[in-house]
Formats: structure tokens, C-alpha cells, sequence
């Protein structure tokens, strides 16, 4: 047993560490390329005019705050659900309202420990940071599966193949949905055939992350894969978050999903994910999910949600575009293969002494691994930044 006095100082996190040391550079020219939030071309985070009117609308509403249901707005379920699996599969899936995509993945990680009695889950390499922390918190261990070629800057789809050959019958299988963070590098729809094939045939079962739907290709294109694995009858769960793609983030908005075609099984699903929530956060917050129900749900609001999405994926590819051009144009030929990558963020290949010597030397801020959130980057900073990268090659 400890005393308080005994309590050692917790790690930095890796990801939201970096925005107390940016807060704290007193240097004007400072650059924060870090934590995963999208921001405009004045590098403020925007709030979505969409949200400001499902806002306005919901304040006049006066509704009162009982508690949610455990596993929240049921008409914010089924929008969400309906957005994310389309009219072909809906009624096969099970939504529960999450605070945030990291609540649904916590919830599912306690789903595979304690319902389905799982010890491992197996997660790409590289992945999100924090994956390791929730499901190791969960009573899980931790295996990796191949994914990315870092001297070639793509996937690694052989090795990744012959590692899901690998994993014993039913495990479990973490896929980033679309723009995979940190690479930003995504299987082709042919790609996601192949891996849909062995996942099926070893009964693998996939839990995906989804946090990026319209940052990558579109909505549509951006949750394809889960589709495809869905359709093929694969039975699977998918933690999704709203932060990005409604601007939301600090509203907490998410949600856990399981598909299973034998539909009258999901509400015994339901009803064990609702013990675990009840005994974690109790409900989820009410705010947040109203909003985006209010914009899925009426026509107007959603098709002006749409176009905003649009704008902020199009800002995304023209900044992502911008680097690379400007790292070319700087005699650094090697950047090419940053325009394949897709969503938030840029994996540079840069290495941790090189990302240290931006952060120390000029004030530019990336995750260790050199993950570069390209919305961070407009015209005023594109130049000091590839100068940066340029000095520390
Ligand atoms: C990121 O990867 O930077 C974002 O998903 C924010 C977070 O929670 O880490």
C-alpha cells in the first residue's frame, strides 16, 4: 500500500503533453503540429455553423437534463448508426451513445475482457497512441500485427497478411476505419478484401476505430471497409467518435457499435455493455449528441454539415498538398509519398532526435513518432516549417 506521499509523477501523455509545452513557448513563431484537431486556414478550430444552429435551435427547446437512457439518445443512435452503416445494415447493428471515441473503446476493451473473456487484443504497428493504455486499463494484454513500411512509406500488406494468418482463431482485431492514425495510410477497397477474407475465415473479430468519417475520401468512402466487413456477414465492433468530424471534441461524442447479423442477439449485447458503462461513467452527456442529432435529422442542417465537412477534408489535402510541393521544390525529393496519405495527419518519417531538435530549436511541436497534423500548417507557416525540417535533416 502507498501513502500520497509516496505517488510517483505520472508520464506526460504523449499526445496531449505536447499542448502544454507548446502553451508555455514563449516564442511567437511557435508551430503546434501536434494533438489531432482540425483548424482553419487562422489556425482557430472552427465551430461548425451547422452546430451553432442545431445549437441555437435546441436552446429554445428548453429541454430539461434527466438522465439519459445508459446507453443514450436512442434517436441519436439510430441517426448515427444510419450514417454510419447505411439503410442495408442498420437493423443488425447495436448502438450505444459514448462519451467520445475513447469511451467506446474502453467499454469494448471491458466488452472483450469480461463478457467475451479475451486476453489479448492485436493492434497495428504503429497506432494511436493511447489504443495501448485503454486496453491494457481494460485487463487486456497487448500483440502488434504488422502495418507499416517505414522506409517505403506504405503498407506493409504481405507481413500484414501473414500476421492475421497468425492470431489464434477469434481473437480480437483493432483497424483504424479510414485515415489510420499516425500514418495516414489506409488498405486500398481491394486491400480490405483481402484482409475481410482471412479476418472470416480465422473468425477474427474486428473492432474498428473510426474517428476520421470525412476527413479521408468522403463519407461514404471513409467507412467502406466496416461496410465490406458487414456485408460479408463478419461479426464486429466499432468505436467511433464525433470530435473531428462535427467539431465537437470537447462536447465528448461518440458511440460503440456491434454489428451481428442474428439480429435478436444484440439486445443481450446491449444489455452487457450497458452494465459495464453503468459501472464506468454511469450515462453519457446529453448536449453533444443532441446536437448531432439535430443536424442528422433535418435536411437543411445536414446538408450544410456536409459542405463544412468538405471544406475542412479539402483544406486538409491542399495543406498536406503544400508540404510536400514545398519539401520537393527545397530539393527534398524524398517527401513524395506524403500525398498518399489520407486524413489528419502526415507521417513525415522524421525520427525522434530530429523532432526534438524542431521542438527545442524552432518551436515546431509533432508527436515523437514525427506524426504531423497538417491542419496545423496554413500560409503564413508552411515556409518557417519546411525550413525547420529542412535544417534538421
Ligand atoms: C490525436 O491522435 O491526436 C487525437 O485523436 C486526440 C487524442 O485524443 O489523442
Amino acid at each position: 500500500m502507498k501513502s500520497f506521499s509516496d505517488v510517483e509523477m505520472a508520464p506526460a501523455d504523449p499526445i496531449f503533453g505536447l499542448n502544454v509545452a507548446f502553451q508555455s513557448d514563449q516564442r511567437p513563431n511557435k508551430v503546434n503540429l501536434g494533438v489531432g484537431v482540425y483548424r482553419d486556414g487562422d489556425l482557430k478550430t472552427p465551430l461548425l455553423h451547422s452546430v451553432q444552429e442545431a445549437e441555437e435551435r435546441l436552446a429554445k427547446e428548453h429541454q430539461a437534463r434527466s438522465y439519459l437512457p445508459i446507453d443514450g439518445d436512442r434517436r441519436y443512435a439510430e441517426a448515427l448508426t444510419s450514417l454510419v452503416f447505411g439503410p442495408a445494415l442498420e437493423k443488425k447493428v447495436y448502438c450505444a451513445q459514448t462519451p467520445g471515441g475513447t469511451a467506446a473503446l474502453r467499454v469494448a476493451g471491458d466488452f472483450l475482457f469480461q463478457v467475451l473473456h479475451h486476453t489479448t487484443i492485436h493492434l497495428p504497428t504503429p497506432t494511436w497512441e493511447n489504443h495501448r493504455n485503454v486496453f491494457v486499463s481494460s485487463g487486456l494484454q497487448i500483440a502488434a500485427y504488422s502495418y507499416y513500411d517505414h522506409r517505403a512509406h506504405e503498407l506493409l500488406m504481405e507481413p500484414l497478411l501473414a500476421d492475421l494468418e497468425k492470431i489464434p482463431m477469434g481473437e480480437c482485431v483493432l483497424f483504424h476505419a479510414s485515415c489510420q492514425n499516425p500514418t495516414g495510410v489506409d488498405p486500398t477497397p481491394e486491400q480490405w478484401k483481402k484482409i475481410a477474407q482471412v479476418v472470416k475465415v480465422r473468425n477474427l473479430l474486428p473492432l474498428f476505430d473510426c474517428a476520421y468519417q470525412g476527413f479521408g475520401e468522403g463519407l461514404e468512402e471513409d467507412v467502406a471497409a466496416m461496410r465490406l466487413f458487414a456485408k460479408e456477414g463478419i461479426p464486429l465492433l466499432a468505436a467511433y467518435s464525433c470530435s473531428k468530424n462535427f467539431g465537437l471534441y470537447a462536447e465528448r461524442v461518440g458511440a460503440l457499435f456491434a454489428f451481428f447479423p442474428q439480429e435478436e442477439a444484440l439486445k443481450r449485447l446491449g444489455s452487457q455493455m450497458c452494465r459495464l458503462i453503468r459501472s464506468n461513467y454511469s450515462n453519457p452527456p446529453c448536449h453533444g449528441a443532441w446536437v448531432v442529432q439535430a443536424i442528422l435529422g433535418d435536411a437543411k442542417l445536414r446538408l450544410e454539415w456536409e459542405q463544412e465537412l468538405t471544406k475542412m477534408r479539402q483544406r486538409i489535402h491542399q495543406m498536406r498538398h503544400a508540404l510536400m510541393e514545398s519539401l520537393m521544390g527545397k530539393g527534398k525529393k524524398g517527401f513524395a509519398f506524403l500525398q498518399r496519405q489520407k486524413g489528419l495527419f502526415s507521417f513525415s518519417g522524421l525520427e525522434q532526435p530530429q523532432v526534438e531538435r524542431l521542438k527545442s530549436e524552432y518551436g515546431v511541436y509533432m508527436t515523437n513518432s514525427g506524426r504531423i497534423n497538417v491542419a496545423g500548417l496554413n500560409e503564413k507557416n508552411l515556409e518557417y516549417v519546411v525550413g525547420a525540417i529542412c535544417a534538421v535533416l
